[in-house]
Parts: C-alpha cells; structure tokens; sequence
C-alpha cells in the first residue's frame, strides 16, 4: 500500500495538502485545460462481439470540464463506449484521445494515470475491506512516504458528512447496502483525483436525496475543471443537470446537442427512432426514465 518514492509534502502555500485535495467545493489550483478544450475525443470508434456491433464508428469530443451525458435504450451500446474510454474494453476499430494524448487500451492503472476515474455498472468493491480502505486501495494517501492514516479517515469522513451517509469504519464493504456501495466506488473515483470519470448509471441504486447529492458533488467537481461523462436512464435529472446529452439507438451515435436544445420528447424519439409514437406517449407519460429505472431502489 505504500505507493510511491519518498517526497517531502507539499508546502503550506503550494498544492492542497495531504487529505484535502479533492473536496467538492474547494478551490483547487487552475488545472491546465487542453488546447482544444476537449477532454476525451473519440473517432471511427467501433467495438464488435461475435456478430454484435455493440459500437458503430462513433466520432465524438467531449468538452473539457463538462458534464455529458450518454443516454440510450438499453443495449444501445452505451456501456461499450464507456468501457472504450476507461481502457476496459478493447475497440475493434478507431482512436480514443484523453487530454490530448492517445490513450491506449490497457490496464486501470494505465487508464488511472492517463487521468481517468470510471465507476462501472457492476459493482466491483472488495467484499472483504472497510468501505474507507477500498476508497483509497491502489492510491492511497502518503505523508514523508508514509500512509497517512488520519488523513486518509479525515477525508473519508468528509465525503461521508457530504453525502449524509454514515462513515461505517468498522463493517466492511459487503455489508453495505447496494445504493451504499455505489457511493463508495463513486468516492473511490472521486478520490483519485481524476481529470475524467465516467459514471455508468451511477443514479440507478440512489434514493432522491442521494442523486441529489452525486448531482452537487458533480457540479462542484465541474466547477474545479473535472470532465464528467455520465450514462443514466434518468431524462429528467440527465436534462437537469448535464451540460451535454448525447443519444445512442443501435451502437451509433444518433445526435449530440447541449442539454438546453433538448426536450424530453425529442431525446426519446431519437432513442427509438422509427419506434411508434404509442410508445413515446406511453414514455412521456411514465416517470420518465427508460426500462432500468424500473430496477427495485436498494435503499
Ligand atoms: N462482453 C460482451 N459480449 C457480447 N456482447 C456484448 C458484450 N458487451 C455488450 N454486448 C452487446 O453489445 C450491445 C451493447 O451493449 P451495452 O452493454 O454497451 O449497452 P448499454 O447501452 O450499456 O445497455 P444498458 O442500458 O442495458 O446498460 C448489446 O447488444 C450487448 O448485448
Ligand atoms: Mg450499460
């Protein structure tokens, strides 16, 4: 758990110190943007499995410090093209550049330190661990190359005051409710301090309070220059809080405008296509969020 060669922390003027380098809301020191103002830009983007085009020559640039939302019926390829950019799944065809650079598909600690954070639809906690010690697993807080403990219990502790969740420092992962272990792995994201996170459905186990909570800490991470890419089923809070909606229908990218441009009418009927408009009444007329949303809240 000890990462990293010795260095001396940082000093009181320089760069957040130890444990407080994330916090929503705080000011951080000007990150860099890209020249183009594009995080993560992708093009001819394909992925295929057997006789599946899961993704189909997709060309699309995410703008820096964004928060962009990828929508879609389910199967529509949205967690393929999330996986691409996260470096978990292979393209069979295209390029993906992150920052500026190309990114090449590896491993997580590749993609990690390309400045990617990506939370996934399954859940990938370690059972066994506290919820704070899989937080900080594979990065976690050093002082003089020493674990810094404290600082790693008082950030911990912040998020938890934050998301009005309780701490939990003495049950591990497996015993937290599902919409409790999302948190964590958003947390766990959250705390690597990534350029760019991906959320996969992160709302689908949240109760409102708690969606209403991701959607703050969204924003301020937003506010600090984060790039945020977000699939969800939820139109309504997607055109609530997102800067930019994109609509995927059969692994193609169909339409990509600011979310402002959109209606909810619009963005189901290029979710369908052709579908009748029977089914777009009956969608409109729902709660307003695709077939997932029908998943039972764990909370
Ligand atoms: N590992 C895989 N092996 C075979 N087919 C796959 C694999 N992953 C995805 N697919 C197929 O690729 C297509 C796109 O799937 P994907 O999971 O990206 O959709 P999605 O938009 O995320 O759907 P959902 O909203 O249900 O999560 C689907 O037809 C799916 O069955
Ligand atoms: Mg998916």
């Amino acid at each position: 758990m000890n990462g990293g060669p010795r260095q001396a922390p940082e000093d009181a003027a320089g760069t957040p110190q130890v444990g407080e380098q994330f916090a929503p809301g705080r000011e951080l020191a000007a990150r860099p943007d890209t020249e183009d103002g594009v995080a993560v830009s992708c093009r001819g983007l394909s992925r295929v499995f057997g006789g599946t085009r899961a993704i189909d020559n997709v060309s699309l640039d995410i703008r820096n410090g964004s928060v962009h939302a990828l929508v879609g019926q389910n199967g529509a390829g949205k967690s393929t093209f999330l996986g691409m950019i996260a470096g978990r799944v292979r393209p069979s065809a295209g390029d993906i550049k992150v920052l500026g650079k190309t990114f090449r598909y590896g491993d997580p600690r590749s993609s990690r330190a390309a400045g990617i954070g990506a939370v996934y639809q399954e859940l990938s906690l370690i059972p066994h661990l506290t919820p704070q010690a899989n937080v900080f697993l594979g990065q976690p807080r050093t002082r003089w190359g020493l674990l810094a403990r404290r600082a790693m219990r008082n950030e911990n502790v912040k998020f938890c005051v934050e998301w009005n969740v309780p701490p939990a420092p003495d049950v591990t992962a497996d015993r937290l409710s599902v919409a409790q272990q999302q948190l964590v792995e958003i947390m766990r994201a959250v705390a690597s301090s990534a350029r760019v996170i991906l959320l996969d459905e992160p709302t689908a186990s949240l109760a409102v309070e708690e969606r209403q909570a991701l959607f703050r800490l969204l924003a301020a991470l937003r506010e600090n220059g984060t790039t945020i890419v977000l699939v969800s089923h939820g139109l309504d809070e997607v055109l609530q809080n997102a800067d930019v909606v994109s609509v995927f229908r059969n692994g193609q990218l169909i339409a990509t405008r600011e979310a402002r441009e959109w209606t909810k009418r619009e963005i189901i009927e290029h979710m369908l296509g052709d579908a009748s408009r029977a089914l777009i009444e009956s969608e409109l007329t729902g709660t307003g969020g695709g077939r997932s949303t029908g998943r039972e809240p764990a909370v």
